[in-house]
C-alpha cells in the first residue's frame, strides 16, 4: 500500500511514520506544510529509507493537494495535519478552522475525485468537551455527545462531523479516532510535558495553570500509533474509535514526577492564570477499540515519562534549536504577564 501521513513531521504523525517504515512494507509518504510544529529534523532517520517519501504542500491548498493524488496515487491518506494547540487556538481561532476544517475538506474531495481505499481521521478526545472532577465514574465512550469548550476542539469536531458526512453522503470509506493526550519523543515545547522538562532542565519555572487539579488521560505516543495502525487495516469504514489506556493524572502530578526524575526542587512550581474555559478532565473509555480490534497499550505511564524525559536529555540539539527560535516570542507572549 501507498500511505500519505499529512501531518508527518509534527509530534504524532512523525512517530507513525517511523511506526510503519518499521512494521510494515508500505511505502510512506509524508505530507506537511512545515509550519513552526513541522521538522525535517525530526524525520532524518526515515530520509534514506527508499519506503519513504517527504512533500512539502498544505492540506487547504486545492490544487496542490490534487496533484498529490494525481502523482501518488495514495491508497491510504492518514490525516494528522491540524493546528494542534489549544493555547494557540484561543489567540487566533481563524488559522484553526482554515487548517483543521477546510484542510480535512479539501483532502476528503481529492477522495472524492480520485478515490481512496481508507481515509483515517486522526481526532481527538476534546471533542466530547470535558468531564466533571468529582464524577470519576464518567467517562468519554464512542457515544459521547460531542460537546466542545475551545476554539482548537470546534474546529476538530467541525472536521469528524465533515468526514461523517462525507462517508454516508459520498460513501468515502473513512473512520476516525478519538485519542487522549500523547507524550513522548519530538513533542513540540509548546506542550505541557516537554515544556516542564525542558524548563526543569534550564532552571526556570514551571508555569501550572490554575490549581493543577485539572486532569489528562496519557498516552505514550507509540500506543497511539499502534492503534492507527489497526484502525486503517482491520477498522470498520463508518465507524469511530476511542483510543486511550486509563492513565488519568493531574496536572500537578504530571509536573511532580517530572520534577522528581530530574532530581529537582518543587520550588520550580509556579501557579499562573489559568487557561480561558479550561477543560477539567478527560477520561476515555478504550473498550471499543479493545474488544473489537484486540488493540492494548504497552507503556505504562511510569516507564513511559521516564523514556521521555530522558529522550528529551539525550536529545538537546533537537529541542534547543527550536527554543531558541521564534518560540522565545511565542513564549514571553503567552508566560510574560501571566
Ligand atoms: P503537531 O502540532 O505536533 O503537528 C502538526 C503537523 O501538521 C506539523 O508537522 C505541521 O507542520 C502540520 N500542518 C499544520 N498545518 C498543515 C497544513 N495546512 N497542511 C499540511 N500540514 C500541516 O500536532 P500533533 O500533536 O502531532 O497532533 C497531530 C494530530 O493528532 C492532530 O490532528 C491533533 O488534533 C491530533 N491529536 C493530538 C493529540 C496530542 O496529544 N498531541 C491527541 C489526540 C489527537
Ligand atoms: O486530549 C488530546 C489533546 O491533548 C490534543 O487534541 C491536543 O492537540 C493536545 O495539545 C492536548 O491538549 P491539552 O490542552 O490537554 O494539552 P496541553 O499540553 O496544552 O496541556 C495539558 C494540560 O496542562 C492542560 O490542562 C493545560 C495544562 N498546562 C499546559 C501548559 C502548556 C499547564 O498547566 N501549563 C502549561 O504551560
Amino acid at each position: 500500500m501507498k500511505i500519505v501521513v499529512t501531518g508527518g513531521a509534527g509530534f504524532i504523525g512523525s512517530n507513525f511514520v517511523y511506526y510503519e517504515l518499521k512494521n510494515s512494507d508500505d511505502e510512506i509518504i509524508c505530507y506537511d506544510k512545515l509550519t513552526y510544529a513541522g521538522n525535517l529534523e525530526t524525520l532524518k532517520d526515515a530520509e534514506n529509507n527508499p519506503k519513504y517519501k517527504f512533500i512539502r504542500g498544505s492540506i487547504s491548498n486545492r490544487e496542490r493537494v490534487y496533484r498529490l493524488f494525481e502523482e501518488e496515487k495514495p491508497d491510504v491518506i492518514v490525516n494528522f495535519a491540524a493546528e494542534s494547540h489549544v493555547d494557540r487556538s484561543i489567540e487566533d481561532p481563524e488559522l484553526f478552522l482554515r487548517t483543521n476544517i477546510i484542510g480535512t475538506s479539501v483532502l476528503l474531495d481529492a477522495c472524492k475525485k480520485y478515490g481512496i481505499q481508507r481515509f483515517h481521521q486522526v481526532s481527538t478526545d476534546e471533542v466530547y468537551g470535558d468531564l466533571p472532577l468529582d464524577r470519576p465514574d464518567l467517562f468519554f465512550t464512542e457515544k459521547t455527545n460531542l460537546h466542545t469548550s475551545s476554539p482548537y476542539s470546534a474546529s476538530k469536531a467541525s472536521a469528524d462531523l465533515i468526514v461523517q458526512a462525507y462517508q454516508r453522503t459520498y460513501k468515502i470509506p473513512a473512520t476516525i479516532s478519538r485519542c487522549s493526550n500523547n507524550y513522548g519523543p519530538y513533542h513540540f515545547p509548546e506542550k505541557l510535558i516537554p515544556l516542564m522538562i525542558i524548563n526543569a532542565l534550564n532552571g526556570k519555572k514551571l508555569p501550572v495553570y490554575g490549581t493543577g487539579e485539572n486532569v489528562r488521560d496519557w498516552l505514550y505516543v507509540e500506543d497511539h500509533c499502534s492503534a492507527i495502525d489497526l484502525i486503517i487495516r482491520k477498522g470498520k469504514v463508518g465507524e469511530v474509535y476511542n483510543v486511550g489506556g486509563h492513565n488519568e493524572k493531574t496536572n500537578l502530578e504530571v509536573v511532580k514526577t517530572i520534577l522528581k526524575i530530574l532530581g529537582k526542587g518543587e520550588d520550580l512550581i509556579e501557579f499562573v492564570t489559568d487557561r480561558k474555559g479550561h477543560d477539567q478532565r478527560y477520561a476515555i473509555d478504550p473498550t471499543k477499540i479493545e474488544t473489537e480490534l484486540g488493540w492494548t497499550p504497552k507503556t505504562k505511564f511510569a516507564d513511559g515519562i521516564k523514556k521521555t524525559v530522558d529522550w528529551y536529555l539525550q536529545n538537546k540539539d533537537w529541542w534547543e534549536k527550536i527554543i531558541s527560535g521564534e518560540y522565545q516570542d511565542y513564549y514571553a507572549k503567552m508566560y510574560g504577564n501571566r
